[in-house]
C-alpha cells in the first residue's frame, strides 16, 4: 500500500456582494466530487475556501445599502455558507479574506517582495471623482466613444464599436457613481515586477501544471511580454492598507488567492495536527491544486505563481481550469428564468440531481457545460432512479420477506462481480483525471449490466414458481452486492445516497476500497425509496420562480487595473446588457384596435394594432386574464415593433406586446398615460 497523498485544494473565493447561482456551483460541485473521491481513497485532502470581501464594489454595495462592508460581507458569508452546505459543498474551511491571518499574509508577502526588489512604484494619472472624493477603476466612468460618438460607454472599451480606449479618451466622462464630471489626478502606485518572474513562468507553466489548451494561451501572454502589475489602490477602498504606506491599499486580487493560505491557517489554528509549513513551506511535499474558472487564469497561472516564489513559497501543483455554465444552450439569463442562483434550486430540487448531472457532463477540457433541463430530468430518471436505484428496490423485498432481510452467502454472478472489480481501476483513474464523465459512463455501464442479469434472471418470476426460493435470494443477494458497488463508485458525487444506501445495508461508512469485498450472511435495514423521480413540474416552478428573482447579483469587483495584465474579472454569466442593446429595441406606443378570440387557441389572443403608420397583427398569450377580449378594444399598450416577426400555428405574429405578472389572470397589459398617440417611440 503506498503512502496517503497529502493534497489540499481550493475553489475561487467568491465575491461577498451576490448570490451564488448555479454557474458558480459547477465549479465548487466539481471540486467537491474530486475532494471527496481523494478522501474516499484514503488519501489526506484538504478543500478549503472563503468569500472574497474586499474592493470598491463591496464597499459602494454597503454604502448603498446603508450598512458597514463588515455587515455586508457577514450577511453574505452566513448565505454562501448555507448554500454550500445545502449543494453538500463540504469544506474543510470557508473563511473570509477580510481576516488577520490574511492581513498578516498579505503584508509578510508584500514585504517579502518589496524586500527582494520585486516592487516598483511611480506615478499615473487617473480620473478622480470631485465629489465622491475617490479615484475611479475605468468601469465607473461613462462617456462618449470617441471613435464612433455612441453614447454612455464605459472608460475601457465601446460595447457599439468595439473601439478600445483609456478613460482620457472618452469624450463627456462622468463618474458613474454620482454623475460628476470627473477629474484628472496624480497619485502615487505600487507595482509588482512580473517581468521578473518570466523565465521561471515559461518553465512552470509548461511542467504539467496547466491542461494544454490553458498552456498555449499563457504562452501567447508570455510572448508579448509580461507588464508590471499595479497591486494598489488609493483610500478610500475596502482592505488592507499597504505596510508603510498609509492611505494605500492592497487591490483586492493582491490578497484575494493569499485567502487561500489564510483559510488555510485558520484550519492550522484549530487543528494541532495540521502543519501549515507542510503545505505552504518551499520544500512542501504536498499537492497543491486550484479549481478555477477560465476567465481569472492570468490571475493564478502567471501573478499567483510569480508571488509565491518571490515570497519564498512553494507553486502550486496543478491549475485545474473548467469553462462557462449555459442553461438550454445560452447564457443565464434572468427573463428566461434560467438564471438559477443556487438557493432558488434547492427551494424546489434535491442537490444530488444537479450534482450527478454536471458529473455526467465534466470532462478535464475547459468547454462549456450546458445544463439542458430537459435533458437534466431525462437522465437523472433514467440514470438514478431508472438504473441505480432500481437494482435495490427490484432486490430488496423479496430478501425481506422470503429470508427475513438476511443476504445469503451466495454469488449468483461471479463473472459479473468480477467484471465490476476490473472496472474500478478505471473508474478511479478517470476521477483523478477530473473525466467526471467517462467516470459516470463507466459506472452506468456497469448497471446497465447488473440491471439486464436482473432481467433475465427475473426473480419476481421465480418466486412464483414451487422449490425456487434459494435461487430467488441468490440473484436477489447477488444484486444488492452490485448496487453497493455501484454506490460505492458514487459516492465522491452522490453522498447523501450513499448515506442512505449504508442505512439500508446497515455497514459502516463505505469506502473506495469495500468495492472489492461483498456482503454475505448479512443482515439488512427496511428498504426506503432511495431517491424519488425528478418531476418536470418543479423543474418549472425553479425557472418560474427565477423570472421573479430579478435582484441583480453584482459578482465583479468593479476594479479594473489601470496598468499590467490585471484586466477586470467581469462575470461573464451577467446577464446586463449595454444600452446600445437596449437602444435597439423599437418600444412604441399601440392602440389596441381589436383583441379576439383565435380559433383553436387555448392561450393566445389575436391583437390589431395601430402604430400610427401601419397595422400590425399580433398574437398574445394573455387569454388567461382577459377571458373577454373585446373589453381591450381601444386602448392603449406599448409593443416592441422591431421583433423579427414569426411564424405561429395561427399565422404570423408581428410583434409583442407587454405585460407584467407572474401569469394565470394575474397578467397585466401595460399602458402609457393618457395623451400618449400611437405610433410613438419609448424612450
Ligand atoms: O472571479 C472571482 O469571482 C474572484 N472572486 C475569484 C478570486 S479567486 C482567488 F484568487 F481568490
Ligand atoms: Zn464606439
Amino acid at each position: 500500500m503506498s503512502e496517503p497523498r497529502k493534497i489540499l485544494v481550493t475553489s475561487a473565493l467568491p465575491y461577498a456582494n451576490g448570490s451564488i447561482h448555479l454557474g458558480h456551483m459547477l465549479e465548487y460541485i466539481q471540486t467537491d466530487m474530486w475532494v471527496r473521491f481523494q478522501k474516499h481513497r484514503g488519501n489526506q485532502c484538504i478543500y478549503v475556501c472563503a468569500d472574497d470581501a474586499h474592493g470598491s464594489a463591496i464597499m459602494l454595495r454597503a454604502e448603498k445599502e446603508g450598512i458597514t462592508p463588515e455587515q455586508l460581507i457577514a450577511n453574505v458569508q452566513a448565505e454562501h455558507s448555507a448554500d454550500f452546505a445545502d449543494f453538500l459543498v463540504d469544506f474543510d474551511n470557508f473563511h473570509s479574506t477580510h481576516a488577520e491571518e490574511n492581513r498578516e499574509l498579505s503584508s509578510q508577502i508584500y514585504l517579502k517582495l518589496r524586500d527582494a526588489g520585486h516592487i516598483a512604484t511611480r506615478s499615473i494619472t487617473q480620473y478622480f471623482d470631485p465629489e465622491k472624493k475617490m479615484f475611479l477603476a475605468d468601469r465607473f466612468i461613462k462617456g462618449t466613444c470617441p471613435k464612433c460618438g455612441t453614447e454612455d460607454q464605459y472608460g475601457d472599451n465601446c460595447e457599439k464599436c468595439g473601439a478600445t480606449y483609456a478613460p482620457t479618451d472618452l469624450k463627456d466622462p462622468k463618474s458613474a457613481i454620482s454623475g460628476a464630471t470627473p477629474v484628472l489626478k496624480d497619485s502615487q502606485h505600487f507595482f509588482f515586477k512580473l517581468p521578473d518572474f518570466q523565465q521561471m513562468l515559461q518553465t512552470w507553466t509548461r511542467s504539467g501544471t496547466l491542461q494544454d489548451a490553458v498552456a498555449n494561451k499563457i504562452a501567447e501572454w508570455l510572448d508579448a511580454g509580461l507588464q508590471q502589475w499595479d497591486i494598489s489602490r488609493d483610500a478610500p477602498y475596502f482592505g488592507f492598507e499597504i505596510p508603510d504606506e498609509p492611505g494605500k491599499y492592497f487591490y483586492v486580487w493582491l490578497d484575494a488567492p493569499i485567502g487561500y493560505m489564510a483559510s488555510f491557517k485558520d484550519l492550522c489554528n484549530r487543528t494541532p495536527e495540521l502543519d501549515f509549513d507542510a503545505f505552504w513551506g518551499k520544500d512542501s511535499t504536498a499537492e497543491l491544486y486550484h479549481f478555477i474558472g477560465k476567465d481569472i487564469v492570468n490571475f493564478h497561472a502567471l501573478f499567483w505563481p510569480a508571488m509565491l516564489e518571490g515570497a519564498g513559497y512553494r507553486k502550486p501543483t496543478g491549475i485545474n481550469v473548467h469553462g462557462y455554465l449555459t442553461v438550454n444552450g445560452q447564457k443565464m439569463s434572468k427573463s428566461r428564468g434560467t438564471f438559477i442562483k443556487a438557493r432558488t434550486y434547492l427551494d424546489h430540487l434535491s442537490p444530488e440531481y444537479l450534482r450527478y448531472y454536471y458529473a455526467s457532463k465534466l470532462g478535464r477540457g475547459v468547454d462549456d457545460l450546458d445544463l439542458n433541463l430537459e435533458d437534466f430530468v431525462q437522465k437523472v430518471n433514467s440514470d438514478l432512479v431508472g438504473k441505480v436505484v432500481n437494482i435495490a428496490s427490484r432486490c430488496a423485498g423479496f430478501i425481506h420477506k422470503g429470508n427475513a432481510g438476511v443476504m445469503v452467502d451466495t454469488n449468483a454472478a461471479p463473472e459479473l462481480t468480477e467484471a465490476f472489480l476490473a472496472a474500478a481501476p478505471g473508474i478511479a483513474d478517470a476521477y483523478e483525471a477530473r473525466d467526471f464523465a467517462r467516470a459516470m459512463r463507466e459506472i452506468m455501464g456497469l448497471a446497465d449490466r447488473a440491471n439486464a442479469w436482473i432481467a433475465d434472471k427475473a426473480p419476481w418470476s421465480l418466486n412464483k414458481q414451487e422449490g425456487k426460493q434459494d435461487e430467488v435470494q441468490a440473484i436477489c443477494a447477488t444484486g444488492v452486492n452490485l448496487f453497493r458497488q455501484l454506490v460505492i463508485f458514487l459516492k465522491p458525487v452522490l453522498p447523501l445516497l450513499a448515506a442512505d444506501a449504508e442505512a439500508f445495508l446497515n455497514v459502516a461508512p463505505l469506502t473506495w476500497n469495500d468495492h472489492a469485498t461483498l456482503l454475505a450472511n448479512h443482515q439488512l435495514n427496511e428498504f426506503k425509496p432511495l431517491m424519488t423521480r425528478i418531476d418536470p413540474v418543479k423543474v418549472q416552478a425553479m425557472t418560474d420562480a427565477s423570472k421573479e428573482d430579478l435582484t441583480a447579483s453584482q459578482t465583479d469587483t468593479g476594479e479594473a487595473a489601470p496598468a499590467g495584465n490585471g484586466e477586470l474579472a467581469k462575470d461573464p454569466l451577467s446577464p446586463e446588457i449595454e444600452f446600445d442593446t437596449f437602444a435597439a429595441v423599437d418600444l412604441r406606443v399601440a392602440l389596441i384596435v381589436k383583441a379576439e378570440h383565435v380559433e383553436g387557441a387555448d392561450k393566445l389572443l389575436r391583437l390589431t394594432l395601430d402604430i400610427g403608420d401601419e397595422q400590425r397583427n399580433v398574437f398574445s398569450g394573455i387569454k388567461s386574464a382577459y377571458p373577454d377580449p373585446s373589453k381591450l378594444n381601444g386602448r392603449l399598450t406599448m409593443m416592441i415593433a422591431n421583433l423579427k416577426p414569426r411564424k405561429m400555428k395561427f399565422g404570423i405574429s408581428e410583434g409583442m406586446v407587454m405585460a407584467a405578472g407572474p401569469g394565470g389572470e394575474e397578467i397585466y397589459l401595460l399602458s402609457p398615460d393618457s395623451g400618449a398617440k400611437p405610433g410613438q417611440r419609448i424612450k
